[in-house]
């Protein structure tokens, strides 16, 4: 597996991190034993970034990486860092309520992760929406302090927008934002991207199959369980996504041409748009991750990247990324919404 650096403040990674919140919460029922397994072969694979959430499944999640890393051999484990979110509120129903991002609830947040993961520190730790009753320099200043006590090594931001990353970076080095990037969300290349390029800020993005819609798997007839994320996002509502499902059609020609599958493509599409970004694979289970791992491998040349840029062209998707009140929770979006 090919590294990355993430920014000039980030740690150097694998070309891919491997995203587990599928494992616990959002997309149904998983298996937890392909779930470790899942891990294992990542790890087998070169994979040394895990990224997770205190909130998936209320600690579910880290208690699986926890158990994954300590069945893993031990240089694989060695290797392993792991990128963690906080801040979100959570009811015994699985509801959320909000996030708090005060200092004494950072404080709170990672000694609940270390002894769930079962580690001595956290590779990167970010709040994973911004709390807008906290000034951000408050966050990040404590999330400064754990660093400076040696629990966590670097300061991650998770979809916050360019007003919020120059506060931030103002208060202590930040190694890399988190946020949406796929090639139906392409939000973050007017202002963001650039701007987290300018700081030398890395990026890990996710949703790059947007959420499996663009995985080249899905069908406009699959049944959703209870509580499937998808099940609310507008880009998988009715009408919404038979548009999408004919975009990745197109997609598809491309992809057969190369001799990869749509997944493969659009991952590599993502590699390719800049070296400081590191794309997350939502894989739970050992088959997908095989597909996207490949990925890594795959080389888009310039004819490539202008075949898919007018094949599914930015702004094309159907549907906003998020069902309209967590769109609002977003400090990423405010700036293209009060400009509407
Ligand atoms: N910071 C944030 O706000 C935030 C928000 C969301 C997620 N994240 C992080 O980012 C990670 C990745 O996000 P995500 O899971 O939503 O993104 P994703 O990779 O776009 O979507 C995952 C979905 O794609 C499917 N899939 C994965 N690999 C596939 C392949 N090779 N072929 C076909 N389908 C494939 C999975 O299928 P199956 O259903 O078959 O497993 C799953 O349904 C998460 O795990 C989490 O760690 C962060």
């Amino acid at each position: 597996m090919q590294t990355r650096t993430l920014g000039a403040h980030g740690p150097r990674t694998s070309a891919l991190g491997l995203g587990c919140m599928g494992m616990s919460a959002l997309y149904g029922p998983a298996d937890r034993a392909e779930s470790v397994a899942t891990v294992h072969a990542a790890l087998d694979a070169g994979v040394t970034l895990l990224d997770t959430g205190d909130f998936y499944g209320m600690g579910h999640n880290e208690l699986l990486i926890g158990e994954a890393l300590r069945t893993a051999p031990a240089a694989a484990r060695e290797q392993a860092l792991l990128s963690v979110k906080f801040g979100a509120l959570r009811t015994v129903e699985g509801g959320f309520l909000g996030v708090d991002g005060r200092p004494a609830a950072v404080q709170n947040f990672a000694a609940y992760s270390l002894q769930r993961l079962g580690t001595d520190h956290i590779d990167i730790y970010r709040m994973a929406r911004l709390d807008p009753d906290v000034p951000v320099e408050e966050t990040v200043g404590a999330v400064a302090e754990l660093v400076q006590a040696g629990h966590v090594r670097h300061i991650g931001l998770s979809e916050v927008g360019a007003d919020t990353i120059r506060r931030a970076a103002a208060t202590a080095p930040v190694s890399d934002l988190q946020i949406e990037y796929s090639l139906i969300s392409r939000e973050i290349e007017e202002e963001i991207l650039p701007f987290c390029r300018e700081l030398g800020i890395g990026v890990t993005a996710y949703g790059v199959l947007s959420r499996g819609l663009i995985s080249g798997n899905w069908s406009a007839e699959r049944d959703l369980p209870a509580g499937d994320f998808r099940s609310r996002s507008p880009r998988f509502s009715r009408g919404n996504l038979e548009h999408n499902l004919g975009l990745v059609e197109t997609l598809r020609e491309i992809a057969k041409g190369k001799g990869v599958t749509v997944a493969q493509l659009a991952i590599a599409w993502v590699l390719a748009q800049d070296p400081h970004i590191v794309p997350l694979v939502g894989a739970r289970t050992r088959e997908r991750l095989a597909e996207s791992l490949s990925a890594a491998a795959v080389t888009l040349d310039d004819g490539d990247l202008r075949a898919i840029e007018s094949a599914v062209p930015a702004g094309s998707a159907a549907g906003e990324r998020y069902p309209a009140e967590q769109m609002a929770l977003l400090d990423s979006e405010k700036r293209s919404r009060s400009d509407t």
